[in-house]
């Protein structure tokens, strides 16, 4: 891999997103204006969009054209940006920094953010009801809906911010640890790949396993890479407070296992990412660039 070609296939896929998302959004004219601006501030120009660029890496990988899963991409990110929203509330992780500016209850207020969080939720899965692009057919995209609704809800990202909150303050075991992890941040990465493949119905079961394989690992890696950032990263660099697990005793990679290991562990993962994409040709580099670029990232 060449810095370049990761960093021009990074690039695209924000620009692509970025404009998907901004058709997808309620103006800030339309009523009730407030609301519609605490969505729009907390999804639009910000973010590393990695889980729409997994959507569009796995399109490619496939042999679609990545326009065709802009549903599922705008999907994706507006459960994460609503995932993030409420992550911040005073009630949860109590974050004043997102992306470098204040979190959303900061800049609006807490009543204003917990309902752009709701609407941005269901208005993800209004997108990818009505989505015109999307390939796959009527049982691809019932599909598509049904993973998504499995990995935001209480046995995905939801259920894994619950544990999160309940291991606060508390010494939890390695599986434990990786069950939080797996559910508050791996479901959803997991759902941006597995949701694409939904749209190829002849895609080879050994394919979409091998897929589904890659994400589940790579979402796990993505989260103990979070975690060391939060101890190594400047809050200037990470947009978000330095320091914030250790000071809300959180449960962590590091925490558990020393920075070392936990980087191992994310290493580990990305290889096993890899070498589940060892089929494909060419089509799946995009794929292989963000594996190697979820270890390595430094925000
Ligand atoms: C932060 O996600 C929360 C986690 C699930 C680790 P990202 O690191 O993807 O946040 P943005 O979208 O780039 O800001
Ligand atoms: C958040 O994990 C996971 C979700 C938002 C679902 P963190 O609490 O570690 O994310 P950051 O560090 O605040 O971005
Ligand atoms: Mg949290
Ligand atoms: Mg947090
Ligand atoms: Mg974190």
């Amino acid at each position: 891999m060449t810095d370049h070609s990761l960093r021009s296939f990074l690039d695209a896929c924000a620009q692509r997103i970025e404009t998907a998302l901004e058709r997808c959004l309620p103006s800030e004219r339309v009523p009730p204006a407030r609301l519609h601006q605490a969505m729009r501030y907390a999804v639009l120009d910000g973010g590393k969009r990695v889980r729409p660029t997994l959507a569009y890496a796995t399109a490619t990988a496939i042999g679609l054209a990545p326009e065709q899963v802009n549903g599922i991409a705008c999907a994706v990110e507006m459960i994460h940006g609503y995932s993030l929203i409420h992550d911040d509330l005073p009630a949860m992780d109590n974050d004043d920094l997102r992306r470098g500016r204040p979190t959303c209850h900061k800049a609006f207020d807490e009543a204003t953010a917990i309902l752009a969080g709701d609407a941005l939720m269901t208005q993800a899965f209004l997108v990818l009801c009505r989505d015109e692009g999307l390939p796959g057919g009527p049982q691809a995209r019932l599909a598509m809906l049904d993973d998504l609704a499995w990995a935001s809800g209480s046995r995905g990202m939801a259920g894994g911010q619950m544990m999160d909150l309940e291991a606060e303050g508390r010494e939890i075991d390695l599986t434990s640890l990786e069950n939080i992890h797996i559910h508050k941040t791996g479901a959803l990465i997991r759902a941006s790949v597995r949701m694409v493949c939904r749209a190829r119905p002849d895609l080879s079961p050994d394919r979409a396993e091998r897929l589904d394989h890659y994400a589940k690992c790579l979402g796990l890696a993505f989260q103990i890479r979070d975690d060391i950032l939060d101890i190594e990263a400047p809050t200037a660099i990470l947009g978000k407070t330095h320091g914030k697990d250790l000071a809300q005793d959180k449960a962590t990679y590091p925490a558990l296992m020393g920075l070392e290991a936990a980087r191992q562990a994310a290493a580990d993962l990305v290889n096993e990412a890899l070498d589940s994409l060892t089929p494909w040709d060419g089509k799946a580099d995009p794929l292989r660039w963000i594996a190697g670029y979820i270890a390595q990232r430094n925000h």
